[in-house]
């Protein structure tokens, strides 16, 4: 949800910026703009699109070695070239680029802007020109900035050029990620550690509120109130390797085909010395005192926090209830008397799950954050955090961070049996084994998966998965991955609700996919199926071993029944994957998503 690059020292920024800006594309991609500071003033250049239309329009001419870059997914105002950042002040003194929401914009504009005309739609163009307002008024750039954001209503992350200061980049969050970057004479900001990864591993937090002064040799944090800050560095871990594509034609494919090898990796960053699940002593406590479990997470973190519900009450006896995170910040149903905040989330950004963590840690109450990202915001936040170890996740479409966090949440929940004293018949160590080489299996049948995709989604503008029990909510999750890259209406559903209403749909030819893995309503769901058949659908059934019959579609290996969502995801994945394949779709950055959602 858009990303911020910054570079000032003493080589060429140009490609640092370009190349830093490719690494972000994940988090927005409808416009992209870099500016450059040299001797002569600032450009910018800027342009609708992709991070590759930004590159072909900018010049081999364009130099200078202090930059700033945006990637934009827009929140104010259409995608194109105007509403583009880096934004700039009436006379172009000071350029600026930002990720969030300025809540108050118009009233600012209203309040001190009168006079100034306002080219772009952006609530950022309001920030330019309230600096330069405040500047032409008499304050210092460092005072007007400052001032400017004391004013200001809602998230941002910034990062600003002073024509008239070319030696210093002015950097301040509240909300959206930010972070400093140290290397050999010079300094980076960026949203993500992975876009400076090429550049540096060490890195430095900026908190909420804080303003920065980066020159090439000095990083100058203050506080609210002026303070200076001394923070050490942190060093970044993520390996460029896993950031790269390799061999794989889209990242969503490279991320589907480490599913397996994520789940062992899970399983060996979880045992310890004897071979047993362990977690820390301070979340085994918090888990143990909690009368009951809010897991808060949204898209497909909210799907497997549906799963992990069934793990909690089903293997530790702790009740549980899920929650989307937009949604509880401003409904907050009524709350037990210990409860517990599991925040899901791949990103550790999420911007609706941050604003659910800042009001429960303000009422007191303890928190655990579970993410892909060491080092993100919800990780840093939270009292207690767990990691998923899947892997940079880049393509938008999330499949092994769904994956990573279903076999987790299962250990979470087995050591809390555990811990509880409970006990149950479920050696989840090898459990969890037989789960990845069951995705291997899948994986290794991806050709068959694409024949089936061909043969229901190739001309289809829409379609159903069905399931219950847990299958149910892989069945979200299923048309959630459909929707989501191939742009066919799909829609996940309680096999037996269908025919409360949404049967009225069912028409000659639809597809129908059916998720058969739970025993004990296999003969339910079946059922399920002859309904819509009767009315004309065209039902692709995805059965386990063992419960599989004449026609089914697709037949995976079996696993344990509580692991089955681990397993039966994929061959739903593999199916949008080739869906948006065949329609032309681009399959690693749907139209109107972003990986990293940062405003609420
Ligand atoms: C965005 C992404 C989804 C993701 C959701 C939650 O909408 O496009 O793939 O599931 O955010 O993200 P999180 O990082 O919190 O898991």
């Amino acid at each position: 949800m858009c990303g911020i690059v910054g570079y000032i020292g003493e080589n060429e920024a140009k490609d640092i910026l370009l190349k830093g800006l490719e690494k972000l594309e994940y988090r927005g991609y409808d416009s992209a703009g870099i500016a450059l500071s040299n001797e002569k003033g600032i450009t910018v250049v800027k342009e609708k699109g992709r991070i590759a239309d930004l590159r072909s329009a900018v010049t081999e001419s364009l130099q200078g070695t202090t930059g700033i870059g945006h990637t934009r997914w827009a929140t104010h105002g259409v995608p194109n070239k105007v509403n583009a950042h880096p934004h700039q002040s009436a006379s172009g003194r000071f350029t600026l680029v930002h990720n969030g929401v300025i809540e108050n914009y118009h009233l600012l504009q209203q309040a001190f802007l009168d006079n100034v005309s306002i080219i772009s739609d952006t609530d950022t163009e309001v920030i330019a020109q309230l600096i330069e307002k405040f500047v032409l008024e008499g304050m210092t750039t460092e005072a007007a900035f400052s001032h400017t954001l004391s004013l200001l209503k809602g998230s941002y992350a910034i990062a600003m050029l002073d024509e008239n200061d070319p030696d210093t980049i002015f950097v301040a969050k509240n909300k959206s990620p930010l972070l400093l970057g140290i290397g050999d004479k010079f300094h980076v900001v960026v949203s993500d550690t992975m876009a400076m990864r090429h550049v540096t591993d060490q890195f430095v937090e900026i908190y909420d509120k804080e303003i920065v002064l980066l020159s090439k040799d000095r990083m100058e944090i203050k506080s609210i109130d002026g303070m200076q800050i001394e923070r050490e560095p942190f060093t970044a871990t993520i390996d460029i390797n896993d950031m790269e594509k390799g061999i794989y034609p889209h990242y969503m494919m490279k991320e589907m085909d480490e599913q397996a090898s994520v789940i062992r990796k899970i399983i060996r960053m979880y045992e310890n010395d004897q071979g047993k699940f362990t977690l820390p002593s301070a979340i085994r406590k918090a888990l143990n005192e909690a009368d009951r479990i809010y897991i808060i997470a949204a898209g497909t973190s909210y799907h497997a926090g549906l799963i992990g519900k069934q793990y909690f009450e089903k293997i530790a006896g702790i009740p549980v209830e899920v929650h989307i995170s937009s949604e509880f910040g401003y409904n907050m149903p009524l709350l037990s008397e210990k409860p517990l905040f599991l925040f899901i989330s791949q990103s550790g950004e999420t911007a609706d799950s941050r604003q659910v963590l800042v009001k429960v840690k303000d009422l007191g109450y303890p928190t655990i954050s579970l993410t892909n990202v060491a080092g993100s915001t919800l990780a840093r936040e939270a009292e207690h955090t767990l990691l998923l170890h899947a892997g940079p996740e880049i393509a938008v479409a999330s499949t092994k961070a769904y994956t990573a966090q279903i076999a987790v949440l299962s250990i979470i929940a087995f050591v809390s049996a555990d811990e509880r004293g409970q006990s149950i018949d479920l050696n989840i160590k090898n459990e969890l084994s037989v789960c990845a080489n069951a995705i291997q299996t899948i994986m290794d049948a991806k050709e068959d998966i694409e024949q089936i995709s061909r043969d229901f989604f190739e001309s289809t503008r829409s379609a159903f998965f069905i399931g219950r029990n847990m299958d149910y909510y892989i069945s979200m999750e299923g048309a959630l991955k459909l929707k989501e890259i191939s742009y066919i209406q799909a829609e996940g559903f309680a096999g037996g609700e269908l025919k409360h209403g949404t049967i009225a749909l069912i028409e000659e030819g639809i597809p129908v996919v059916a998720l058969n893995t739970q025993k004990e309503i296999s003969l339910n769901i079946r059922g399920n199926v002859k309904e819509v058949v009767a009315r004309g659908a065209n039902p692709c059934i995805v059965s386990m071993e063992g419960l599989e019959e004449a026609g089914d579609r697709f037949v995976f290996p079996r696993v344990h029944s509580l692991l089955t969502p681990l397993v039966a995801i994929v061959p739903l994945q593999l199916m949008s994957y080739y869906a948006a394949l065949h329609r032309g779709c681009d399959v690693d950055k749907p139209r109107n998503l972003a990986k990293s959602v940062t405003v609420e």
